[in-house]
């Protein structure tokens, strides 16, 4: 049995749950996609609609998950995630859980964006307590949270 399904998100649109207990650490799905470069992704005008389905492999490289068959594609970010993208071998991601997760919760993981200029334009609405309003990595959060104390 496989260890999520496609659910209608409280966060956004569609996403994935747990359709049965999951163990920390155990492998969930696999993240499919083409591997381009950044700066594709940024020249062309495919990738540049609200909805993005590019996960960030490096500084160098994205996978370009917009395909029907990459059901991953569908896992929404959180601020307080239960799971994370592991690489698990050049270029393969596997979402992975973080911990024990409950059957019938919402799997997440921290979409790793970068704080940039434009951070505003990805509104977060993951509901969680840690919750900043925005989708950006943990290691910059606390650059949102020093703003809001200007
Ligand atoms: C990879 S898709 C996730 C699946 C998406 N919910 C769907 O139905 O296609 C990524 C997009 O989902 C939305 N999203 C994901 N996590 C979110 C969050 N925490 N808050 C608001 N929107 C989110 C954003 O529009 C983002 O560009
Ligand atoms: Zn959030």
């Amino acid at each position: 049995m496989k260890p999520y399904k496609i659910i209608k998100s409280n966060i956004h649109r569609k996403g994935l749950c747990a359709s049965r207990n999951i163990k920390k650490g155990e492998k969930i799905i696999e993240y499919i996609g083409k591997k381009i470069t950044h700066k594709k992704a940024e020249e062309d005008s495919k990738y540049g609609y609200d909805i993005t389905y590019l996960f960030i492999i490096n500084k160098k490289f994205v996978l370009d998950g917009d395909f029907k068959f990459n059901i991953a594609r569908l896992a929404n970010h959180s601020c307080e995630p239960n799971c994370e993208a592991v690489e698990e071998s050049k270029s393969r991601i596997w979402i992975t859980a973080l911990r024990n997760i409950k059957k019938n919760e919402e799997l997440t993981y921290d979409y790793g964006f970068s704080f940039n200029s434009d951070y505003k334009d990805y509104v977060c609405k993951c509901r969680s307590k840690n919750c900043v309003g925005f989708i950006v990595r943990e290691g910059s959060r606390w650059r949102i949270k020093n703003q809001a104390n200007i």
